[in-house]
């Protein structure tokens, strides 16, 4: 195993090197459920946790950010929602407080919003949805990409991300460092990206079940209990009311969503409801749900946000356990291959 733990080191050093950890596990940020207590704890097992700032105002980031350096002296990130309307002052903030690593995600971020949050002396971090996004924001500035592919849990892209990784990698991943997101449950699937060309991974799923995450024992039991078929993308019922792509458990709250799109619709072609007004009440429908099941526990109405690698998870660990577990695997994986089992005469 000596040997796996040298090459595995090797595979992911310019993503280890990248973030200043020893794992190039990255614990993509969860909103929610990415604060203090979840990000200093895997920052601390060696990995690299990502604060999720969400719709928090500057002052409640900073606050965030300041409990997180109470319990971690390691590095760690915070992630950005680009359409967030003090994008700029955020940036500031981490900024001030000496955040090494930014993540701009929801959308591609300008090379504006790029170019701050370099001059703060930050690490920038994008998520790149296409080959073509990928070069552009190589262009804006971006110091590093994360591919996540559509069987993450959260906000989805279409592509899975075997297919991106495939598309990207042999291209980019000479120029700058890939991180590989979605699907990720096991210590197999990270070697393989990283053989693929990536320096490292994102998992969000597979750490909403640690002994260190605030979610509500709830929300948790449902990870637990739920296979990979449970985690569907939002149902969409007519092209012409376009609803935002999420992966989450199914459940009562998903299927009310079905319901209402077709009563919306109904109402509109009925001329009760102009249409902007009727794809506002579809948009409003998730409005505080993921908070709801989260922090409230209420998996039912609730959006029970989660990746298909949900059927990998099956108790509850401690962060370093789980990196732990990621490690082992990764490096069983590479050794297998260093000793190939005889062929069959
Ligand atoms: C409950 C939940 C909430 C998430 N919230 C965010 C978020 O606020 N911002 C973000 O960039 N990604 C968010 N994600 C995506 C994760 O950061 C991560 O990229 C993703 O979970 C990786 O795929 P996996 O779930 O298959 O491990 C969320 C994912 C989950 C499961």
């Amino acid at each position: 195993m000596v040997d796996a733990r040298q090459r595995l080191g090797h595979l992911w050093r310019r993503g280890t090197e990248f973030l200043g950890c020893e794992v190039a596990i990255l614990g993509g940020a969860m909103s929610w459920i990415s604060e203090r207590s979840l990000v200093a704890a895997l920052s601390n097992a060696g990995g690299f946790g990502v604060i999720a700032c969400g719709s928090m105002p500057p002052d409640r980031l900073a606050e965030e950010i300041a409990a997180t350096q109470d319990l971690t002296a390691r590095p760690f990130g915070v992630n950005l929602i680009t359409m967030h309307p003090e994008l700029d002052r955020l940036i500031d903030v981490c900024g001030q407080m000496g955040v090494g690593h930014v993540v701009l995600a929801g959308g591609l971020p300008g090379s504006a919003a790029i170019k701050r949050a370099k001059d703060t002396g930050a690490r920038v971090m994008c998520f790149a949805p296409a080959l073509v996004a990928a070069k552009k924001l190589i262009r804006s500035g971006a110091d590093a990409l994360v591919i996540e592919g559509t069987e993450a849990g959260g906000h989805i892209g279409p592509v899975a991300t075997g297919v991106l990784a495939q598309e990207i990698l042999p291209e980019m991943a000479a120029q700058v460092p890939v991180f590989v997101a979605g699907g990720i449950g096991r210590g197999e699937a990270i070697v393989s990206y990283l053989e693929m060309g990536a320096v490292g991974v994102q998992l969000g799923t597979r750490f909403v079940c640690a002994t260190e995450c605030v979610a509500h024992p709830n929300f948790k039991q449902a990870f637990i209990r739920a296979a990979a078929r449970d985690a569907v993308p939002t149902v969409q019922v007519d092209p012409a009311f376009p609803v935002i792509p999420v992966r989450a458990l199914a459940n009562e709250g998903s299927r009310r969503f079905v319901r209402f799109q077709h009563e919306v619709i109904a109402r509109y072609r009925a001329g009760e409801l102009e249409m902007k007004a009727a794809q506002l009440e579809i948009e409003h429908y998730w409005a505080g749900a993921l908070r709801r099941a989260v922090i409230d526990g209420d998996v039912e109405t609730g959006s029970v946000m989660a990746g298909q690698s949900v059927g990998m998870v099956t108790r509850e660990q401690p962060c370093a356990e789980i990196i732990a577990e990621l490690v082992l695997q990764a490096e069983a994986a590479l050794a297998a291959r260093a000793t190939p089992a005889p062929l069959e005469a």
